[in-house]
């Protein structure tokens, strides 16, 4: 039987809290419901179902080979230029040019994608208004291009996102289109950003920490834990926001039944009541599991996998080509709801 407590009865934890309401603070000026992340269960399940099977390990180890290519191209330049900014000149481009092969856009579609994608995410950390809104407006555009031609050509669901979401019924019934659409420009959205910020946190700390990135540089297969380390330490989506649905009593404070709460992840990850000296990089933590970058629940990040991928290849493919590099000028910090560095200049030796 539910125990009555705070005015409310006591409700299993995923229906106290609610995501629908608002999942950031501050709440943005959102153009649409964008599920999975906009939605509870069960409407945000079946959304979640369409995605999650071609982001497991299996699907995902088969981008290997582009991600490394696509982070080579890349990097070319900021080489033989003997460095440069890594967010604008590398880590603002991959994950796009890597979800545009994970969606499997024409080649000539890339290119534009990427313009776009890049535009709404340096756009979305400097503020600029009228800059997002164009970039997200065409984010829409090409999501809902995309849908229209898979309604026509439909590709493998096993390997196509709007495929998959297009073939979901539930009840016998389509999936509406809004909410297709407003999914693509989710997981665009959601996925590239963290990516970015991410590889500028990084390549801060190893530019300043040389020994760590020789040590790296030196044994390659301590990269994936480095970058667990790396995701607790730095972790790039400060925090997402739930609504309690009754008044309800955690450690001590009441949280009235309707007020968004942000949760602060990258601040759990720092607790020193899980992790010992919490504010200190140590490879092989015994407790690294504990780290909420990806969150938890209901809405925990189905793109853990490729996002570890791609940020381990990028770091594998940066150590590869350079003897060296050190941070070279001023650092430009994000902005709520990121942490980390937007713009990183570095000087390769
Ligand atoms: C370093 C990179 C990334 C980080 C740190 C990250 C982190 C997160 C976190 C913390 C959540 C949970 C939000 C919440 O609790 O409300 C989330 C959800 C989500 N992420 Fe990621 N993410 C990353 C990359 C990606 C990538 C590459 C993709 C897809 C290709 C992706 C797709 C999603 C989706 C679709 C959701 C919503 C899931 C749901 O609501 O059920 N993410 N991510």
């Amino acid at each position: 039987m539910n125990e009555k407590r705070n005015g409310c009865f006591i409700l299993p934890v995923l229906k106290t809290f609610i995501t629908s309401k608002q999942n950031v603070i501050p709440k943005p000026a959102t153009t649409g419901r964008r599920p999975p992340l906009h939605l509870d269960p069960p409407e945000h399940t079946p959304y979640r179902k369409a995605i999650a099977p071609l982001l497991t390990p299996r699907k995902v180890a088969r981008l290997k080979p582009i991600i490394h290519e696509i982070c080579a191209q890349l990097l070319e330049p900021m080489v033989s230029n003997g460095g440069g900014d890594i967010c604008s000149g590398f880590s603002s481009r991959m994950p796009v040019l890597v979800f545009a092969h994970w969606m499997n856009l024409p080649l000539d579609e890339v290119e534009r994608l990427e313009r776009w994608g890049r535009q709404y995410n340096i756009a979305t950390q400097t503020g600029d208004a009228v800059s997002t809104k164009e970039a997200s407006d065409a984010l829409y555009a090409r999501a809902r291009g995309l849908m229209e031609e898979r309604k026509i050509r439909p590709l493998d669901t096993k390997v196509d996102a709007v495929s998959a979401l297009l073939a979901t019924r539930v009840d016998g019934e389509p999936l509406p289109e809004e909410l297709i659409i407003g999914t693509i420009r989710q997981v665009l959205v959601i996925g590239v950003i963290a990516p970015m910020v991410m590889i500028g946190s990084i390549c801060v700390h190893l530019g300043r920490d040389r020994e760590l990135q020789d040590r790296l540089r030196r044994d390659p297969s301590l990269i994936p834990a480095a970058i667990a380390e790396f995701l607790r330490l730095y972790t790039p989506y400060r925090g997402f926001a739930r609504t309690a649905v009754c008044d309800i009593t955690v450690h001590g404070r009441t949280i009235p039944a309707g007020e968004p709460i942000a949760l602060n992840y990258a601040s759990a990850n720092r607790d020193e009541d899980v992790f010992e000296d919490p504010g200190t990089f140590r490879l092989h933590r015994p407790n690294i599991s504990a780290s909420i970058a990806f969150g938890r629940g209901p809405h925990t990040c189905p793109g853990a996998g490729l996002a570890e991928l791609e940020l381990a290849v990028a770091l594998e493919e940066l150590l590869a080509r350079t003897k060296g590099f050190q941070v070279d000028g001023d650092i430009f910090p994000t902005r709520m709801p990121e942490i980390g560095a937007l713009h990183v200049p570095l000087k390769f030796t």
